[in-house]
């Protein structure tokens, strides 16, 4: 596994030709959306990047990066929990039609308003960048799980189980996922219970195309991260 000093240079490496562009843009739609700090509806989880000069976390560049490189063969990239939608919206940018499902109705207007002003940068945006205020898993009137990328990477779920399971039970449809499964359940799970959670996709049918990110740290607790892109086997 890497260390930390490969990561930050890996990290800073990742770059695609309208992320600097997006990620100004989400910085910009953050600010507005926190004008009560952390306390805003949006989160600390956002309120903390307004202390960086990037919008889009490392591991939304880095699957950006990859899917920029390796175009899926699918029609529509869904992200499930997409909080201020920065990863859809960059792919959006890129070309890519995409759909993001958020349920944080802060979020949603963050979204709604960061999906305006890029459509007045990037022509068509509007067409190929859509959104749905709902909860995953729900059906969306035009998108085909056989026929689409689900990306979930951080969702910091205040979940029951049971929740969780109808997260991971929903995702399984898809003909290709993106998923941390160190973030998606389980609140950061140890890197010894990643194995338990790759599993659930890999008997589901699923093969391992790549692992996009993975790296343990000690500031957090030996947890970490590790990003896979699986596709139907
Ligand atoms: C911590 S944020 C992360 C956003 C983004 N995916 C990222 O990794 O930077 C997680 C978001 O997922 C949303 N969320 C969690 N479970 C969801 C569900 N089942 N359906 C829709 N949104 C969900 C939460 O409201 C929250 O805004």
């Amino acid at each position: 596994m890497k260390s930390l000093t490969e990561l930050l240079a890996e990290w800073d490496k990742a770059r695609t030709p309208q992320m600097a562009k997006v990620s100004a843009e989400v910085l910009e739609a953050i600010r507005r959306h926190t004008p009560d700090g952390a306390q805003s509806g949006i989160g600390n989880y956002y309120f903390v990047r307004l202390g960086g000069t990037e919008g889009l976390p490392h591991y939304a560049r880095l699957i950006a990066k990859a899917l920029v490189d390796n175009p899926p063969d699918v029609d529509v990239i869904l992200e499930a929990g997409a909080g201020l939608a920065e990863l859809p919206f960059l792919l959006s940018a890129e070309g890519f039609s995409t759909c993001a499902i958020e349920r944080n109705p802060y979020c949603f207007k963050a979204i709604e308003d960061l999906r305006g002003k890029l459509s007045a940068i990037y022509p068509d945006f509007a067409d190929r960048a859509r959104a749905y205020f709902g909860v995953f898993p729900c059906d969306i009137e035009g998108v085909d799980p056989a026929r689409t990328m689900l990306i979930s990477t951080c969702l910091m779920f205040t979940s029951t189980q049971e929740q969780e399971d109808r997260h991971i039970e929903g995702m399984m449809g898809y003909h290709s996922i993106i998923v941390d499964v160190a973030r998606l359940v389980r609140f950061r799970p140890h890197p010894k219970d990643w194995p338990a959670i790759e599993r659930l996709f890999l008997d589901a049918g699923y093969r391992e195309v790549r692992v996009i990110q993975e790296y343990t740290s000690a500031r957090l607790g030996d947890g970490g991260g590790k990003v896979i892109w699986y596709e139907k086997a």
